[in-house]
């Protein structure tokens, strides 16, 4: 997630806002900016890597009062100094700094060109600096309100201009965005920490809206002009939980940013309803594919398991699921006609790398779906789908595993769809509800947040040595994914089983009070899995049916249910998560674990 930070007034600008980057710097970045007014022009620095490496370059004694700073996470251009914030228009007068995705930049980008813009970077971004160039006449504000006319997607953008020297431009849609309100003196950033200790008024900006801001004072409108009225909101946020958006953990603060990470990796994949990735050009290799090879680890690996399944189901093309690890290690039947799918959301995971390489040595195209740009999964892959979820700092996947289920049905809808396995209706249909699906992610925190449900249910079983987690196809893979959660951050065994599988054997373990989490989204398999759930009730387990609302009366033998939005059975593992992630999270809390750096573990596992 980039960060942003400006500031107007009569103090220096430059340490404030180079203060305000380092209080982003938890958000993750690979590359920080500056862009000063100094005597008349926009002086601009930046480089790639640490922000200590960018304040070097830029020296101890630049001054300024109207200047705006960056931190950049990657999402279109690899991390370099060139495709660093700020960015500047043709004529070096106009500056800016963005968060988020603006869709429609290549068609803007060809027509800026032909209309004689220079661009040096790969970014999206550099297109709105140039489209504010284009409209550009005596009003920053004026040109900036154009121009965000012609965007589609999500922005926090924040504009200065050499010719209006006290005054700093910003709208927001979809991107966090915030405004410290001082004496003389105003600031603009992405998020509250970058303003603690400078002032505790603040404006949390609002979707659509549109803000001036020179040191006498801040004018917000709707990006029309119409005014808008903004209560102060006081900050008595210590810096620690800041950082945290106000949660208390980053595992929680990441489950709740799921829906925006829905919208976010979803943005700019359709066109006219349907999944398009074309852009890919790698339409032969997914027709011509015999074999899907999908490899990965860990909750990757569990992305890759519903893939698998979405992708047989509506592309009628084998997969064949390995953990990287063993991969590497078997004889593989290769076909350089067929295709390999790695999922890492780090991209730097070593096993994972290791089967993409082999793959690469027996000619096998290597398509990769990752959360970080310029990552080696995305560097040695010869193609690559990214998920836009953002920096993930808790050690536990939650938002990357999510975005990886839409990739993985993404992927599905467009090899059906390239090889005339489903009509362009049905497919159209599931993109439209694949598109609703951060409604219903919303929707399952929302009664949570109101309920407490599962929160209770966490301290209920808080002491259990043992759990576990049943379900049959989709609902299997998730059983994993939730098994996995629960024991890596709250160190419960856990044993995710194929519910028809328990009676040939893990049926022994069952015992008085064992708690069995079941997911039951399938309409089709709801018999099935009842049955199962006799059995291990008639051995006392106590059974938590995760379940659609509209099979909630076939789950009444169930001691307690967590009930979802009803959603496509397809699409069901989007929304049946959920509930795990936070009953995982719950757990871990009343036993007391490190929820964000569980013992044992890291973030991103570089070694074999
Ligand atoms: C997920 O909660 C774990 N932290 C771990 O299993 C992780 O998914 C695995 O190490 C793969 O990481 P990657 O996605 O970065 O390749």
């Amino acid at each position: 997630m980039c960060g942003i930070m400006g500031y107007t007034g009569k103090g220096n600008a430059v340490p404030v806002i180079i203060d305000g980057l380092a209080k982003l710097e938890y958000r993750g970045y690979d590359s920080a900016g500056i862009a000063m007014y100094e005597d008349g022009k926009i002086q601009v620095c930046k480089r790639k890597g640490r922000l200590a490496d960018m304040v070097k370059v830029l020296g101890a004694d630049c001054s300024c009062q109207l200047g705006i700073g960056h931190t950049r996470w990657a999402t279109h251009g690899v991390p370099s100094d060139l495709n660093a914030h700020p960015h500047c228009d043709c004529s070096g007068r106009i500056a800016l700094v963005h968060n988020g995705i603006i869709e429609n930049y290549a068609s803007l980008r060809k027509e800026l060109i032909l209309e004689g813009h220079d661009f040096i970077s790969d970014t999206d971004t550099e297109v709105l600096v140039h489209l504010i160039e284009k409209f550009y006449t005596v009003s920053l504000e004026a040109a900036v309100r154009k121009a965000l006319t012609l965007v589609r997607g999500s922005f926090a953008m924040v504009a200065i201009c050499s010719e209006e020297p006290d005054t700093i431009v910003t709208a927001k849609k979809d991107s966090p965005l915030i405004i410290g309100l001082g004496e003389g003196e105003n600031y603009v950033a992405s998020d509250i920490p970058a303003i603690l200790g400078k002032t505790k008024q603040v404006y949390i900006m609002d979707e659509n809206e549109f803000a001036v801001l020179t040191p006498q004072g801040v004018t917000v409108t709707d990006f029309e002009g119409n005014p808008v009225h903004k209560e102060v909101f006081a900050v008595n946020w210590d810096p620690v939980s800041a950082e945290k958006g106000g949660y208390e953990h980053f595992m929680l603060k990441e489950i709740h940013e799921q829906p925006k990470a829905i919208r976010d990796t979803l943005a700019g994949k359709f066109e006219d309803g349907l999944i398009d990735l074309s852009s890919l050009e790698m339409d032969d290799t997914f027709r011509q594919a015999g074999k899907i090879f999908m490899v990965a680890c860990g909750t990757a690996y569990h992305a890759g398991l519903v893939g698998r399944l979405a992708i047989e189901k509506l592309a009628r093309v084998p997969v064949e699921t390995d953990i990287a690890s063993e991969f590497r290690y078997r004889d593989v039947l290769w076909n350089p006609q067929d295709l390999m799918i790695v999922v890492s959301q780090s991209g730097e995971t070593a096993d994972t790398l290791a089967a993409l390489r082999e793959a690469k040595r027996q000619g096998v195209k290597v398509l990769a779906v990752t959360n970080v740009v310029g990552s080696s999964v995305a560097r040695e892959a010869d193609k690559v789908i990214y998920t836009h979820a953002g920096p993930e700092i808790a050690v536990a996947s939650t938002k990357a595993y999510l975005t990886q289920l839409l990739v993985m049905y993404a992927i599905a809808m467009y090899l059906a769809r390239i090889r005339g396995i489903s009509s362009l209706e049905e497919l159209r249909q599931l993109g439209s509800q694949l598109q609703g699906t951060h409604s219903q992610v919303q929707q399952i925190l929302d009664w949570e947040q109101d309920s407490g449900q599962i929160r209770q249910m966490a301290e209920k079983y808080r002491e259990v040595q043992s759990t576990f987690f049943l379900g049959r196809g989709l609902d299997y893979a998730v059983a994993m994914e939730g098994a996995l959660k629960l024991k890596e951050i709250s160190y419960v065994h856990a044993e995710s089983y194929a519910a028809g599988e328990l009676k040939h054997g893990p049926l022994a373990l069952i015992h008085d009070g064992v708690p069995v989490l079941a997911l039951i989204t399938q309409d089709q398999l709801v018999e099935k899995t009842m049955s199962n759930i006799k059995e291990v009730k008639a051995r006392g387990a106590i059974v938590v049916a995760i379940c659609k609302q509209s099979l909630q009366e076939d789950c009444q033998e169930c001691d307690d249910q967590i009930l979802l939005p009803d959603v496509n059975p397809v699409l069901s593992p989007i929304v049946s998560v959920v509930p795990l992630q936070l009953f995982a999270y719950y757990m871990a809390i009343f036993r007391g674990a490190d929820v964000d750096k569980p013992r044992n573990l890291a973030k991103s596992v570089t070694v074999e």
